[in-house]
């Protein structure tokens, strides 16, 4: 039973009582008890288990009383149960066997059937609707963010690769583009008829396009997953970090909810994005580690700036770190829960 529904009234923007709050990467390493589960499972291993995964997306919900569950996954999980060959290295991230540069390396990506290939996916968000009561999360990367690591191989500052691949190559860069966003559209869909209650498209490294860029060669790609995530009626939360250039171009695609990182003041990204879509951010990850005060400034700066009205998910610019602490996350939270709008504390 759901008894907390404000973050999809909010993503619907709708009046809540309070504003809602979750924490991308909420569940991680700054926890003793996800680290205790990592020493038994690798992170593949628990997404794997349903009930090791269910246990550690539960369990920042109960500890830190966020609005939200996020289903515990990554998003590599459906790359790597397609056989493409990539691993999560710790403290790297994902790296693949053989990265895919070529037109017959991108033709050669199987469509994704997740009733076979990720079971334990769809299971997990069974038993997570079951048992939370707090609206569950589902989630993918979007096509230019996975695009990055499979073109690159591995994590990239500089982005040479694969955008150089996509300015050379029209047919490698349109035949992956679509594969990938028929896979993501399809997936989110899945996980919504599992259970999810609403789903995020994590297009983490898409600010490393300049706008113009971004409404050539990835914009395009966004309207099939927007449409088929619309055709469900659920809500679709469309994320990106280094994205203040962009939140026009992110908002056109259609997303109920725009992320704002911490590098925009809120209102005026709202002004932009438009009061016809909610946003969701955009507390400085590194707030987090601030003296109190501070932090409670900047939580209030945040919330003044949206002056309460519906359409605002709280959360950090990006995720939690493993260097957090979980009294300073449930401090956040707090404070977000007690403000008043009116007045203004
Ligand atoms: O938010 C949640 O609690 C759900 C879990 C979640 C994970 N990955 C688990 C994870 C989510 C939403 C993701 C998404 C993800 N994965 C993104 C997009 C979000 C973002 O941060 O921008 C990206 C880019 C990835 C790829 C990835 N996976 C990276 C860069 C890393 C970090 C590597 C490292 O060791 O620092 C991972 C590993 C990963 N995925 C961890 C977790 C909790 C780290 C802890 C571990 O290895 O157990």
């Amino acid at each position: 039973m759901l008894m907390n529904d404000r973050i999809l009234r909010a993503a619907r923007r709708q009046p809540v009582d309070h504003v809602p709050v979750w924490f991308m990467r909420q569940a991680g390493r700054y926890q003793p008890e996800y680290r205790a589960v990592r020493e038994k499972y690798t992170l593949m291993e628990i997404c794997e288990h349903p009930e090791v995964c269910a246990e550690v997306t539960i369990l920042p919900v109960k500890q830190l009383n966020v609005d939200a569950a996020i289903l515990f996954s990554d998003i590599m999980t459906p790359l790597r149960a397609m056989g493409l060959g990539v691993d999560i290295v710790e403290n790297v991230g994902p790296v693949f066997d053989r990265p895919f540069r070529t037109l017959k390396d991108v033709q050669s990506i199987p469509q994704l059937n997740a009733a076979e290939m990720v079971p334990y996916v769809l299971e997990t968000i069974k038993i997570l609707v079951r048992e939370l009561e707090v609206p569950l999360l589902g989630f993918a990367g979007a096509p230019f963010t996975l695009a990055s690591y499979m073109v690159e191989g591995r994590p990239t500052k500089d982005y040479r690769i694969v955008k150089t691949l996509m300015y050379s190559e029209p047919e490698t860069w349109a035949t992956l583009m679509e594969k990938l966003s028929d896979m993501v559209a399809a997936y989110l869909v899945d996980q919504i008829n599992a259970g999810c209650h609403a789903v995020q498209l994590f297009d983490s490294w898409v600010g490393n396009l300049n706008r113009a860029d971004y409404e050539q060669y990835v914009q395009p790609y966004m309207y099939r997953i927007v449409d088929a995530v619309k055709a469900t009626g659920r809500p679709l939360i469309h994320f990106g970090v280094h994205t203040g250039h962009l939140l026009e171009s992110m908002a056109a695609t259609g997303a109920d909810v725009v992320g704002v990182d911490w590098k925009e003041e809120i209102d005026r990204a709202w002004e932009r994005i438009g009061y016809n879509h909610a946003v969701q951010g955009n507390l400085d990850p590194v707030a987090v580690f601030a003296p109190h005060d501070v932090m409670k400034a900047k939580v209030h700066d945040v919330l003044r700036r949206t002056e309460g009205r519906p359409g605002h998910i709280f959360n950090l610019g990006h995720g939690c770190m493993p260097q957090m602490k979980i009294s300073d996350l449930q401090r956040v939270v707090e404070y977000v829960h007690a403000y008043d709008h009116k007045e203004g504390n």
